[in-house]
């Protein structure tokens, strides 16, 4: 449903879509006609393919391993193990937290999916089949599976590859103001403590993670074409890690099927299909299959949060406090820059208008898979989020108060900003009462709150939950933000061609969310270029300039930036050859989109089109201009963006089974700058489905012994069509304004601010103060019934 008509109309046209606004996307032609090109796509002369053995168990000990039935497989190319990468220094791998991780196991095997030995065959049936014929002899360890335990005197240690080892802890971290905290909440009136497990979650793309290696022995150049959101930092690591010249690497991101966190990190796989082309010659194709992705490839969340909120006894919210023990699985693999151990964590103090705030965060070793990514959010950001919204809606609940209410009473106010919460962070821009206003309007929240009164008398348990998110994206700057050392800034690349046709370069990857359309927006509107003559590169380390890639919705606000300077620069220098055709002095001419015009003279001027011919020309060029029309950038943001949201979920529980229904679900989001509506409204409908999923379905969960019981999407369940109702969306436009066009990031907003709307509304449906996701029938009936430990 869309309800845009009633943005606010008092937004100045500046603040409007820019660029063309709601532009059917330029790559979904090759889309539906079925003409993508993904990694699985990729076939070259000779190519031989890889299967990875991995663990049947959680925890134990390799006491052999007999891999002479699978070598003697007629089609069998190679078999690779632990003890082969050793002999090159690639048994172990740095992980994007600084950690180390096993390639192929060589001790142990510390979760089940871990990678064992690797495969190489002439078909894919033939390296799955020679798989089976490895012998290996496990010695069984006992395994650590609950975070709660890991730290026991008696937990066995996970990490003993690492010298001194006698626990599983990784790492403690804190902020904000501990003592400040403390005074708040002992002149509170009112104090409530609330424990909650953000539970482990995968991003679970549609495609599965893969790569394709081809080491060309002659050149001694890798191409690894791979499902990748961050080609150029993959390009390093792999020169780092396999010690081959970066020059001599090319990383090619393809179509590329979802990405949503869960291809930012380099996988065992990749390693080894490198090794394969290495050892066999030939290019190796390494694709996993559905249960390895959601076995092996990289988790989120996975936060047991204990949140305390204080407040005055007519609802003034004073300071907010969590303790965190966050399960990070058998190699520490988060993806989080290197200062901040618990992501944006930081956040946790939400959109509130608060006195002081503190929170600690330990990681810790369990024998689970590693990851802990950033599914479709900011470096955990969403824990963060769901942690301070279900603790608003305990406080309302203690209270006795109106949960949208409440928010309403503690919200910054757009005075405040640029506010700089109690854990030192400087939010841009915001109008959250107006948002908030917004979504109860669309929802006719006051008729809803009277329904609900009368259903309830008739013993139907209706709920209405409200959560309102302050999301934090664009990261860099690079001084604050890294990947392994390597700094979150952008470079960007623009040229004109003689015929006023344009090729912009990027350094983001797209994996769905449609910047071949939105970048060649930007730079429309900068240029004045219609958006189908601009061409948008990415995904090949050999035709982009460097920069990290696409996580954390920041592509528009870095990259987006980038490309909206390197217009600029472009205009500019437009501009003093505009002057030179129109023997002018280039101070006395005015832009209007797509030509510069004599002042005072609007006829005299020189379209952009002209000026790019004249620019490879024969006209003598003014002093200090050298020909042609192009120009390149890097953008390292002066501060990170900060989307927000307000959202209004209504559902209906069955008090017999307890399954719930999501009825109406009311999404007023603010992104800045909107670049395309129908883009930003996709990415909000994907958005709330995934939030929807967490709250009710999605589980990576284990038994005792460390068996994943989530392999499959039959037990890990996603929402469809069928689980989720008609959108409502509304919108509301506040600029960021140190970002160049206004732009804040979109991609992630709904996922982030919708799992705790959900949740509100099913504790405000059940008159229960809290149980954890996902809420499934089950766990729903046992809350009603007294319990909330049920499975
Ligand atoms: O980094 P990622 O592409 O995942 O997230 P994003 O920067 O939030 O952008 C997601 C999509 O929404 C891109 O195609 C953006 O250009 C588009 N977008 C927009 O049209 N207007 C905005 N203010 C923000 C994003």
């Amino acid at each position: 449903v869309d309800v845009e008509e009633s943005a606010p109309t008092a937004a100045p046209p500046e603040e409007r879509p820019i660029g063309y606004g709601r532009l059917k996307r330029k790559e979904d032609p090759r889309f539906v006609r079925g003409k993508g090109n993904y990694v699985d796509d990729v076939l070259l002369p000779g190519m031989l393919h890889g299967a990875v053995l991995r663990s049947p168990f959680a925890h134990a000990r390799i006491v052999s391993i007999d891999t002479s039935a699978a070598e003697a497989h007629p089609k069998v190319k190679a078999v690779i193990t632990g003890k082969t990468l050793e002999g090159l220094g690639l048994a172990w791998m740095p992980t994007l937290s600084m950690d180390t991780q096993a390639v192929l196991a060589t001790d142990k095997v510390r979760f089940q999916g871990q990678e064992v030995a690797f495969v190489v065959a002439e078909d894919h049936y033939a390296a799955r089949d020679a798989v089976e014929l490895i012998d290996i002899e496990y010695e069984p360890l006992p395994a650590v599976i609950d975070a709660r335990r890991a730290m026991d005197a008696d937990a066995p240690v996970i990490r003993d590859d690492k010298e001194g080892r006698t626990d599983n802890h990784i790492f403690d971290w804190e902020a904000g103001d501990p003592e400040a905290a403390n005074a708040v909440f002992e002149r509170a009136d009112v104090v409530v403590r609330q424990e909650m497990l953000y539970p482990r979650v995968h991003p679970a793309p549609l495609e599965t993670c893969g790569c394709v290696a081809s080491m060309d022995p002659v050149e001694g150049k890798l191409t690894l074409w791979e499902t990748c959101q961050a080609p150029h930092a993959h390009r390093t690591l792999v020169a780092m890690v396999a010690g081959i010249p970066e020059q001599k690497i090319r990383i090619v991101a393809p179509d590329i099927g979802g990405g949503f966190g869960n291809k930012v990190g380099i996988y065992p796989g990749y390693v080894c299909a490198v090794v394969g082309s290495i050892v066999t010659g030939k290019p190796v194709k390494w694709m996993e299959d559905r249960s390895e992705n959601l076995m092996s490839t990289s988790f989120a969340r996975d936060y047991h949060m204990t949140g305390e909120i204080a407040a005055t006894r007519d609802g003034k919210i004073l300071g907010i406090r969590a303790d965190v023990l966050a399960d990070h699985g058998a190699f520490n693999g988060t993806a989080q820059p290197t200062k901040y151990p618990a992501g944006f964590f930081h956040i946790f103090t939400g959109s509130y208008d608060i006195e002081a705030a503190h929170c600690k965060v330990t990681g810790v070793y369990t024998n689970k898979a590693p990851g802990g990514v950033a599914y479709a959010c900011s470096f955990r950001v969403t824990e963060a989020v769901y942690l301070v919204e279900r603790m608003v809606d305990c406080l309302a609940n203690e209270l006795g108060r109106d949960p949208a209410e409440l928010r309403m009473q503690n919200l910054l106010r757009p005075e405040q900003f640029p506010y700089e919460n109690k854990t030192g962070w400087t939010y841009d821009s915001g109008d959250y009462p107006t948002t908030l206003r917004k979504a109860m309007d669309i929802a006719g929240y006051e008729q809803l709150r009277e329904e609900q009164r009368r259903r309830r008398a008739e013993g139907k348990p209706m709920g209405i939950g409200v959560s309102f998110f302050t999301e934090v994206v664009g990261a860099g700057a690079r001084k604050h933000f890294d990947i392994l050392g390597l700094g979150m800034a952008d470079g960007c690349e623009l040229r004109v061609h003689p015929t006023g046709k344009a090729v912009v370069r990027l350094s983001v990857q797209t994996q769905g969310q449609g910047h071949e359309t939105t970048f060649a927006q930007i730079v429309a509107e900068e240029l004045g270029i219609p958006p189908e003559d601009i061409q948008v590169v990415h995904g090949d380390t050999d035709q982009t300039p460097f920069g990290l890639g696409t996580y954390g919705s920041r592509s528009t606000p870095v990259s987006g930036a980038a490309a909206a300077v390197v217009a600029r620069k472009v205009r500019d220098k437009a501009r003093l050859i505009a002057g030179a055709m129109l023997e002018v002095s280039p101070d006395d001419l005015d832009w209007e989109k797509g030509r510069w015009f004599v002042r005072g003279d609007p006829s005299a001027g020189k379209s952009i089109q002209e000026i790019a011919l004249a620019a490879h020309g024969t006209l003598e060029l003014p002093e200090g201009v050298e020909g042609h029309l192009e120009a390149t950038t890097v953008y390292n943001p002066p501060n990170l963006t900060f989307p927000y949201g307000a959202y209004i979920c209504v559902v209906d529980v069955d008090p017999g089974t307890g399954v719930v229904k999501v009825r109406r679900f009311i999404a007023v989001d603010d992104c800045g700058t909107r670049i395309n509506p129908m883009i930003i409204e996709g990415q909000v409908h994907g958005g709330l489905a995934d939030g929807v999923g967490m709250a009710l379905m999605q589980l990576i969960g284990f038994d005792e012994d460390g068996n994943c019981l989530s392999g499959s999407f039959m037990d890990y369940l996603l929402p469809t069509a069928l689980e989720v109702p008609d959108w409502e969306l509304g919108y509301t436009v506040t600029p960021s304004p140190h970002h160049p066009i206004g732009a804040k990031g979109i991609g992630e907003s709904a996922t982030v601010g919708s799992p705790p709307a959900v949740v509100n509304a099913v504790m405000d449906a059940i008159g229960v103060r809290h149980a954890d996701m996902p809420l499934t029938p089950s766990r729903v009936w046992h809350a009603m019934h007294g319990g909330v430990g049920a499975p």
